[in-house]
């Protein structure tokens, strides 16, 4: 893929690029933005080196390509309600996003996508994995094509967030198993082991086997990268065709930043 003013370095032949050529600390000109969503549709994920951003830059960047959404969990502060604190330390008993997820499936209308900013980072770890659900959806057999076409899914919050917090009242919504992109058309397999607690057309024990085989598919190697941090690194996810998991092998050491949420302004399509 080539651009205007951008650079963008592919990580694998499935997905991920590294973005050069834009200052993410500066007001983007819209033929940036332009160029940054066309990047985001042909890679699904893309990360920058070396902006040193604060929860308003953050924020700055974020309300380029939408309104940004409030988590289900806490916010940084009454200023910035809309941005996320991510930290663990010697003290950390969970660190967001130990397991395979997309962001948020419980909502209603999930975020379109996340921006995560690291300013801190353990000595080595710590890194995250992204994997692409149209890549998972297209290596799929024709016929578990066909058998999952027309499912629905259900997504509780309290699967991904009732360890923070037992007590909080968490949203659940349905969504198609298999999704279509707003934006490129293409399919891809919308079911997490965050937040997805069955299919509604099933039986519970058909429900299990079939959601326990698609998360052992979509965890193919095949279909991932790994993003290694530095510090002031930025990774922009598509959270409507990839899953993410963060690494926890860093324990007892710091690792520290801050993350959005885009809102998406289109309804899951089946
Ligand atoms: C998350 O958003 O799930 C956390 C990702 C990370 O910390 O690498």
């Amino acid at each position: 893929m080539s651009y205007e003013t951008i650079t963008a370095e592919p990580l694998t032949p499935c997905l991920g690029a590294i973005v050069s050529g834009v200052d993410l600390t500066r007001p983007l000109a819209e033929e940036e933005v332009q160029q940054l969503r066309q990047a985001i549709a042909d890679y699904q994920v893309i990360f920058f080196r070396d902006q040193r951003l604060d929860p308003a830059s953050l924020k700055r960047v974020g309300r380029y390509f939408g309104n940004l959404q409030i988590h289900a969990l806490k916010g940084l502060s009454a200023e910035h309600p809309e941005v996320r604190k991510l930290h663990a330390d010697e003290s950390s008993k969970h660190v967001a996003g130990e397991e395979w997820h997309s962001d948020m499936t419980c909502a209603e209308i999930p975020p379109m996508g996340s921006i995560l900013y690291l300013h801190t980072l353990p000595t080595l770890g710590g890194d995250t994995m992204f994997a692409s659900m149209y890549a998972a959806y297209d290596a799929l057999s024709d016929r578990m094509k066909d058998y999952l076409e027309g499912l629905t899914a259900t997504h509780d919050g309290k699967l991904a967030f009732g360890r923070f917090d037992p007590t909080g009242q968490y949203p659940v919504a349905v969504h198609p198993v298999i999704r279509r992109h707003p934006v490129t058309g293409k399919k891809a397999l919308f079911v997490n082991r965050g937040f997805t607690s069955h299919i509604n057309e099933l039986s519970k024990q058909e429900s299990d086997a079939i959601l326990n085989y698609l998360y052992l598919h979509c965890e193919n190697p095949l279909f991932q990268a790994r993003f290694r941090w530095e510090p002031h690194s930025v990774a922009f996810w598509d959270n409507r065709c990839t899953q993410h998991l963060a690494i926890w092998d860093y324990y007892p050491q710091v690792r520290s930043g801050y993350r959005v949420q885009i809102e998406d302004d289109s309804p899951v399509l089946a």
